[in-house]
């Protein structure tokens, strides 16, 4: 018993900074706020999506479906997944509430209480709580800012031991951008085999690659009956609010995973598994034209920080984020979002909201109109300019 009207569970979880930011923003009443922070497309689900949905659900898809989800999405996925080289299998197969659930049940799947689960940062926040849900002790590797938050296998490797039990590696990389460099990842791999632990690949934003293609971690790995490959509909479809994604890997982990979905939600809206089905089989032209405007906002946002005296982002080559070192500026990563958003009016993400290694960070996300983006940075540019000569 203690005095916490709450689980020592629930405790252990720290509140998101970036939501402390969104509720900052909510309550700041200004005429022309440019929101630089949501991690989502703005651009509309594609209408033959849209469409599936609604004829599914007029044609009276509206019951439960099987918990790891209806056979032709598991098929549409394996499908996907093995023109990728990915030695894949409906069978093992798991369509969850976007790939936020899937990477929470692979965790609890994964570790014992007690365990450790390695995650490079700075990285999404999600499974650093969710480690700590499961009753599992996260373990921070920080990149370094000098190396552009590069890979660094080596001292990845150094972290894992017998205690881990899981390593979460994420690339494209929110919220740096980085793409991981895939031979080291597949170091990782190896490393994390001979301590029985498991490597969960979130390839959320693999189709969202500038420069050049990101292989996914289970075809090239020698070991993929060690690897857990979660993606989803949210970032590639621009389907956030659909809550569809899914994980992919060995068979024990799969039928766990489908196991404990009968627990949590059972399994995931049923039009929105039909609505899947037409993004992952149906015309690819929309996701093109999504990926040529982010690629042109990502080339317009890199020639316009340049511009900008005193600050650096390490190079985007995927997502939709620029990480843009502020450490020259005034206070930490929080304080100076806080003054970005009450004196410039601009929502940009604190790099604190990423791990340890993202302090002295904001993180600025494109997935916005590139003229809104453009505004923001001008005014970033102009706190810049203001706090540097203030400083001198
Ligand atoms: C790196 C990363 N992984 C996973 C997710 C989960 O996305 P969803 O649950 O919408 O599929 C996000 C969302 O922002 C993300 O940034």
């Amino acid at each position: 018993m203690t005095d916490s009207p709450v689980s020592h569970r629930v405790d252990r979880v720290e509140p998101q900074r970036i939501r402390h930011l969104f509720d900052l923003a909510n309550e700041h009443d200004a005429d022309d706020l440019v929101h630089l922070e949501l991690g989502e497309p703005d651009f509309p689900t594609p209408e033959h999506v849209v469409e599936a949905a609604v004829t599914a659900a007029h044609g009276g898809a509206t019951d439960y479906t099987p918990n790891a989800g209806i056979d032709p999405l598991r098929r549409a996925v394996a499908n996907r997944l093995r023109s990728h080289g990915v030695d894949a299998d409906p069978e093992r197969v798991v369509v969850t509430t976007g790939g936020v659930e899937a990477l929470y049940l692979t965790l609890l799947t994964v570790t014992d209480p007690g365990d450790e689960v390695v995650v490079p940062t700075p990285a999404w926040p999600n499974p650093l709580s969710q480690t700590r849900l499961a009753g599992a002790n996260p373990v921070e590797v920080p990149l370094s800012p000098a190396d552009g938050f590069a890979f660094d296998a080596d001292q990845i490797i150094d972290a894992i031991s017998d205690r881990t039990g899981a390593v979460v590696l994420t690339s494209p990389s929110n919220p740096t951008g980085r793409v991981f460099d895939v031979s080291s990842m597949e170091r990782v791999v190896e490393a994390a085999v001979c301590h029985g632990a498991y490597v969960i690949a979130d390839e959320v934003y693999h189709e969202l690659t500038y420069d050049r293609p990101q292989p996914r971690l289970a075809a090239v790995t020698d070991r993929p009956e060690r690897v857990v490959t979660v993606d989803s509909c949210s970032k590639t479809y621009a389907m956030t609010g659909w809550r569809v994604g899914w994980l992919s890997g060995p068979e024990p982990v799969t039928a766990a995973v489908t196991k404990i979905h009968e627990s949590t939600t059972s399994c995931v809206n049923t039009p929105a598994q039909h609505a899947a089905v037409a993004a992952l089989t149906g015309p690819d032209a929309p996701v093109r034209e999504m990926k040529a405007a982010f690629e042109r906002r990502r080339d317009r946002v890199v020639a316009r920080l340049d511009e900008i005296p005193g600050v650096s982002a390490a190079y985007p080559e995927g997502a939709f984020y620029a990480f843009v070192d502020v450490s020259d500026l005034p206070g930490s990563s929080m304080e100076v979002a806080e003054r970005l958003l009450f004196e410039y009016d601009v929502v940009a993400a604190p790099g604190s909201a990423f791990g340890r290694a993202g302090e002295g960070h904001l993180r600025f996300s494109f997935a916005n109109d590139l003229e809104r983006v453009e505004t923001g940075l001008d005014r970033f540019d102009r706190m810049v300019r203001t706090e540097s000569h203030g400083a001198e």
